[in-house]
């Protein structure tokens, strides 16, 4: 453990920051606060590069051994008492809440929290609250695939229930592809932060139409929603997440429907304090769930937010677990008026040797950034789920129309051999 920077007026932790979750430390120094973290800080649980300077305490242990977590955060508190608890990333939602609720801090009420991560019970809960959800059914095993899809009917897309970035989502049209996809499933070998599928699916209906992801908040029993987001994907049958783009283009009456849809999922699932990011896609017009998590949405799209809309969502969720309310958050003036991300992909190359295009990008005025992820050589992973992704570019635009241009250049500009 290193000792404290400086003593400040209280101190905030934060489980495995990585993501989004990453800006939580340095948005807890602007407000005052200190900082701790817990993390495993090894394999693919390693702290980010560049989160050391923004933590005072680290408390290295596996964030997966609940016990132990259980331990060293109730020691800590015990010993100097902490202001509030966020989980870092998705995985450790309902454990964090267990935790708030054990030493008295805000957080998500835990049975709310299960609602959060196993999709299927989502679906049930928001079902229940009469929202549209897709037609699903889950399974547990091959031998109950093919009662799901009668219940279901194809084209049906399969999903492990408590996994993320699209992990072995897939959409399938007949009963062959079904059985294929989770044979895939059962038989990866490959873990997620320390974390094994366990052949447990969901199957459900194909909304065909755009996907948006909402952003926001809840903050004093209030759902505050701070912007919608367009999400672009890779071809089907897979659904990797190739660009985003703030705000989405959508007519008044469609955004005052997703914002009443949202407001009303969000409270079907008893989220009551702290971020959310909820995706869903346009069927027809209609929102209808994809999914709700209670944090901030990843892929950049908080500093997309901030830039577009200057509103700090890691600021608030912060503000919001602490106790310290959203008026403690000063929102600045947009830097523009549309912010994306748009991924670099290779597809077809299991690795390269050269990118071309990246460097004329960088000296465009409204590119902020273009990162690469793997480097030359490297093994690129099948273009199935995000980690097919080699790197991104952030950029700016004055309309919707010109962000679909600017990513539309990037494609065109930008190649890898
Ligand atoms: N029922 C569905 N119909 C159409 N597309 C879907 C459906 N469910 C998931 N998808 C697509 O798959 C992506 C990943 O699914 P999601 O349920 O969000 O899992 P994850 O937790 O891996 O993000 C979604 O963003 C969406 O593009
Ligand atoms: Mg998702």
């Amino acid at each position: 453990m290193t000792s404290p920077r400086t003593p400040g007026p209280g101190r905030v932790l934060v489980v495995e920051p990585m993501s989004s979750g990453v800006a939580l430390l340095r948005a807890a120094h602007d407000l005052g606060l200190e900082t701790v973290v817990v993390s495993h800080d090894r394999d693919d649980r390693r702290l980010p590069d560049g989160v050391r300077r923004d933590i005072d305490t680290l408390l290295t242990l596996d964030t997966n051994d609940e016990p132990a977590l259980t331990a060293a955060v109730t020691a800590l508190h015990a010993e100097r008492q902490l202001v509030g608890i966020l989980p870092g990333f998705e995985f450790y939602v309902p454990v964090v809440a267990r935790l708030a609720a054990r030493l008295g801090l805000p957080g998500l009420p835990a049975p709310q929290a299960a609602a959060v991560r196993d999709k299927a019970l989502m679906r049930r809960r928001v079902e229940a609250a009469g929202l549209r959800v897709p037609r699903y059914a889950p399974a547990c095993s091959a031998a109950e695939l093919d009662a799901a899809a009668e219940a279901v009917g194809f084209p049906c897309v399969l999903k492990p229930t408590d996994s993320a970035g699209s992990i072995h989502v897939v959409r399938v049209d007949d009963r062959a592809e079904l059985h294929s996809a989770y044979r895939n499933l059962v038989g990866d070998p490959r873990s997620d932060l320390g974390r094994r599928l366990d052949g447990k699916i969901l199957l459900e209906e194909y909304l065909d139409g755009p996907e948006l992801s909402v952003e926001g908040y809840v903050t004093d029993g209030q759902v505050r929603i701070v912007a919608v987001t367009r999400k672009f994907l890779g071809p089907e049958p897979h659904f990797v997440e190739l660009g985003h783009v703030v705000h989405a283009d959508l007519t008044p009456s469609v955004r005052r429907a997703v914002d009443a849809y949202v407001t009303a999922v969000v409270a079907a699932l008893g989220v009551t304090v702290g971020p959310f990011h909820c995706e869903l896609r346009l069927p027809g017009g209609a929102p209808v769930l994809i999914e709700l998590a209670a944090r901030m949405g990843g892929d950049r799209i908080p500093q997309l937010v901030e830039i577009a809309s200057g509103v700090p969502l890691a600021h608030l969720a912060v503000a919001a677990h602490t106790g310290l309310g959203p008026d403690a958050v000063p929102v600045r003036s947009p830097r523009a008026k549309f912010a994306g991300i748009h991924f670099l992909t290779a597809p077809g190359l299991d690795r390269y040797r050269a990118v071309h295009g990246l460097d004329t990008l960088r000296g465009r005025p409204d590119v902020l950034a273009a990162e690469l992820y793997l480097r030359p050589g490297e093994t690129i992973p099948p273009a199935t789920d995000f980690r097919c992704r080699l790197g991104h570019v952030l950029f700016t635009a004055d309309s919707y129309a010109d962000a679909l241009e600017v990513r539309r250049l990037i494609d065109l500009g930008v190649s890898f051999e």
